[in-house]
């Protein structure tokens, strides 16, 4: 059966690392007899400057008529100033919404090679193995954000806002994925201040009697962050809200060696799912070929695991990843100072030979 996937590869470095990602995607077909076909689409910034929409129809119909979404990255300095319907964000937030993708899973785990590229000591960061599983279409992301005039100076606003039926539905996300792993969740709020935490906690409590083999334990986010860097390894499934989430899945991605490294998948109950790096555009660094391919190229493997329900494929290009680094290839970001630096194309090529 031939697979439709939509390809979209946005802003700055989006481009560079989704061709690879392709690339690697082409040779697994070619290895494994699987029939792919690239359906491409604009996103974020290039979609503004296309189609005058950072999300446009032609592209949520494309998504829509898939089977699987694989998306670079969004945003740029080029679109910092416009108005806020017309940013790249907005569009990448629309499509979550669209799409129904309240689950975003965001794995963490050491890599062996690269035990020494984490600012933190080898010893913390050895058995690491963590997933952060983020709700993406709730909170702070998509309530109010208004502004206004009061006693004559301006004043913001952006509401937090949680129902009990979104946060069950990815508290069940959470301990479904705990039970195929170590059977822990940690589930990271701010109870000690904001309501929609503690109407959290009590939703996770609730649901605990479903799922006796999975121990949960709450923890505040503060705290979280510290434990993320102290002790890592005692995370097995962090369970968290939007905002929460997407600042300590970049800081877990230390824990790796660089952002360069993260891939994730984006999941409702049914439908088509949305994968991709959790690193951004990088524009600094854009169209030199020197950005990591690895968390695109990480991010097919998520879309063949949890898309196309092919455990053997993903895990092949797992492996060539981790042999392309135990061969010693080295991007710009996880370089040593003696080491040599490879280029995008270059890592890229490590990785397809290792899968052949
Ligand atoms: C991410 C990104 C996005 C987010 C931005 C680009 C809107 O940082 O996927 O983590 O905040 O969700
Ligand atoms: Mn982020």
């Amino acid at each position: 059966m031939v697979k439709k996937i939509a390809v979209l590869p946005g802003d700055g470095i989006g481009p560079e690392v989704i061709e690879a990602a392709v690339h690697v995607l082409k040779a697994v077909a070619k290895k494994t007899n699987q029939q792919f076909e690239f359906h491409y689409g604009n996103i974020g910034g290039v979609a503004i400057d296309e189609e005058g929409d950072p999300f446009p129809s032609s592209t949520e119909e494309l998504c829509k008529s898939s089977d699987a979404v694989l998306l670079g990255a969004v945003g740029g300095p080029k679109w910092d100033q416009n108005e806020p319907t017309l940013r790249p964000e907005k569009g990448l937030l629309a499509m979550r919404k669209n799409l129904g993708l309240f689950a975003n899973l965001r794995p963490v785990k050491a890599y062996g090679p690269l035990l020494d590229s984490s600012p933190l000591k080898r010893e913390v960061v050895e058995d690491v193995d963590v997933l952060i599983m983020r709700e993406l279409t709730g909170g702070i992301y998509f309530g109010k954000h208004e502004r206004e005039q009061v006693n004559g100076e301006w004043q913001a606003l952006d509401t937090l806002t949680y129902s009990e039926s979104e946060i069950t539905r990815i508290a069940k996300k959470a301990f479904e994925a705990a039970k195929l792993r170590d059977q822990r969740v940690v589930s990271v709020d701010k109870a000690n201040v904001l309501e929609s935490s503690r109407l959290w906690r009590e939703v996770v409590d609730r649901m605990k009697t479903d799922y006796p083999d999975v121990t949960v334990e709450h923890m505040l986010v503060d705290n979280a962050a510290m434990q993320l860097i102290h002790g890592p390894s005692q995370f097995d499934v962090i369970l968290t809200e939007n905002m929460f989430g997407d600042i300590l899945s970049d800081e877990a991605s230390m824990l790796t060696g660089s952002l360069g490294l993260l891939p994730s998948a984006s999941l409702g109950d049914q439908g088509v799912g949305l994968f991709e790096p959790i690193h951004g555009s990088a524009p600094d660094i854009a169209g030199q070929n020197i950005a990591n391919p690895l968390a695109a190229i990480a991010s097919t493997a998520m879309l063949l695991k949890y898309g196309f329900e092919m455990d053997d494929e993903a895990k092949a290009i797992d492996d060539a990843i981790l042999k392309a680094l135990e061969a010693g290839y080295r991007t710009k970001d996880i370089a040593t100072e003696q080491g040599a630096v490879s280029t995008t194309t270059e890592m890229t090529e490590a990785v397809i030979k290792a899968l052949r």
